[in-house]
């Protein structure tokens, strides 16, 4: 990380520690009848916003941005930044295609403090975060104005549930060092203890690991938090009466000459994914009054996968909160999607778009969907198959890295039949064809997600 991001990061986190309540000032909520573009100019805008952003003052006359009432619409829809290398990236600063304007939308990319690493190391040029120089916006209001994108960034209309805005807390920027989060006020703490990564080696292990959770759980918020250099992190179960792994003991997948270990392999046969991220640093909410059951006296199964091409040792580690909500609050029981494209080949030197349609046969409502592939991946989408929505476009990334979480409210409604169409383009920029593989050299095609039943 350069030195000065991190004063940057470690002021901002004074600054925010000194203040972790939603303050005082805290505007009140909006009416129902203003437009969502409207709640994001008085609700949002006014308030962290236009006090640099606005005619005359110097960071306005720096960034050519205004965020006034009367000029922010104009100012940032289908428009060119004017930092240089956004602008070379062919980004505007709201686009208006919905999903795939997303990931081309430099204020989105600005305020997206969660993303804050893939921010400032994939793009030193961008300039900071937004508002500058101080706490991220709210989670909630984060997620209204990314919403709002995904509906198209329209100017009226009331396209985006106020509710929300109710969520007031804020993103932490950690400091360099790695510190264990606080546990969960209500569930449990899952901690992978530290582990060396050799340099220029891809090291990835599993753990079987108890939860000490003597009663069950209804978790509906997930936080994982990783030492840097982590590629994925997954929590699996196992299918019911399979064979289990010893706990406690580190399974690794790789012998040190870069081999499979087949040991290994034969446990990941009858895995069930739970959860899991690509990105650092995750805090993953669950609509209101959806929870995944987790039995009492369970184990989990651990997967860390990290890439250290670096002539060091670097340690790996990672927590997780498992948060719970009382049993009495759960409506839906959340279950998980785990659809893998195992099937396929990528030519060598080739671009290939591979499509696989899953068809399910009961009624869903899917709330999250995330994708997972690896470094020949240049877009990956997922579309509605059947029903009134078919072909609706409902996920994009073009970032394999980090792929979105994204989150469905209300959710995607899926009748008998219907399903999920997964849209894969790579760049085989090889000599050799690819196929599905576990070394990050090799590629993946899966979709990760979770539903209920009505
Ligand atoms: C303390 C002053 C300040 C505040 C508050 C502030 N900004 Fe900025 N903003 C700047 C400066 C300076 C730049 C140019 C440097 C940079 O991009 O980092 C900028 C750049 C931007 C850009 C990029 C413009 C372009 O085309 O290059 C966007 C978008 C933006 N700000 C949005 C926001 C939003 C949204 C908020 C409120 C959530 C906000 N800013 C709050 C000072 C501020």
């Amino acid at each position: 990380m350069k030195k000065g991001l991190y004063f940057l990061i470690s002021g901002l986190f004074l600054l925010y520690s000194c203040n972790p309540e939603p303050s005082s000032t805290d505007p009140p909520p909006p009416p129902t009848d203003e437009s969502t573009w409207a709640t994001i100019q008085n609700s949002i805008f006014k308030q962290n916003c236009v006090s640099c952003h606005q005619p005359g003052n110097a960071f306005a006359t720096q960034s050519g941005l205004v965020l006034t009432a009367d000029e922010a619409y104009n100012q940032l829809i289908n428009i060119p930044p004017k930092n240089q290398a956004a602008k070379n990236d062919g980004l505007v600063r709201v686009g208006t295609t919905g999903l795939p304007s997303l990931v081309n939308s430099y204020l989105w990319e600005k305020i997206n403090a969660a993303n804050f690493e893939h921010f400032y190391s994939d793009h030193p040029e961008y300039g900071e975060l937004m508002p500058l120089n101080l706490p991220p916006l709210t989670n909630g209001e984060i997620e209204y104005i990314r919403q709002w994108i995904i509906e198209g960034a329209p100017e009226t209309g009331d396209v985006v549930s106020r509710n929300i805005l109710n969520d007031s807390t804020r993103f932490l920027f950690p400091g360099d060092e790695f510190t264990a989060p606080n546990p969960p006020s209500q569930g449990v703490q899952v901690h992978l203890d530290q582990f060396d990564v050799n340099p220029n080696f891809e090291r990835e292990l599993f753990k079987y690991q108890d939860l000490n959770n003597p009663e069950d759980l209804y978790v509906n918020r997930i936080e994982i938090i990783m030492r840097q250099g982590s590629h994925h992190f997954i929590l699996y179960d196992f299918t019911p009466g399979s064979a289990l792994p010893p706990k406690g003991v580190i399974r690794d997948l790789r012998n040190p000459d870069g081999s499979n270990n087949i040991n290994t392999l034969l446990t990941m046969i009858n895995q069930v994914f739970f959860f899991g991220t690509q990105l650092r640093i995750t805090d993953y909410r669950f609509p209101s009054g959806v929870a995944l059951k987790v039995d009492a006296n369970k184990a989990l199964d651990l997967n860390s996968h990290y890439a250290n091409y670096t002539s060091d040792t670097i340690p790996g580690e990672v927590y997780v909160n498992l948060h719970s909500i009382p049993r009495s609050e759960v409506q839906h029981t959340a279950k998980n999607l785990f659809l893998n494209n195992t099937d396929f080949t990528l030519p060598a030197n080739q671009v290939t778009t591979l499509s696989k349609t899953f068809k399910f046969f009961d009624e869903r409502k899917v709330f999250m969907l995330t994708s997972h592939a690896h470094q020949q991946m240049l877009d990956f989408k997922i579309y509605i198959s059947g029903g009134a929505r078919d072909g609706e476009l409902v996920y994009y990334t073009d970032d394999w890295e980090h792929p979105p979480l994204m989150k469905y409210d209300p959710p995607i409604s899926l009748k008998f039949g219907e399903g999920l169409v997964a849209e894969a383009t790579y760049n085989n920029n090889t000599s050799e064809d690819k196929g599905f593989g576990f070394l990050s050299t090799d590629e993946m095609m899966i979709i990760f997600g979770a539903y209920y039943n009505e």
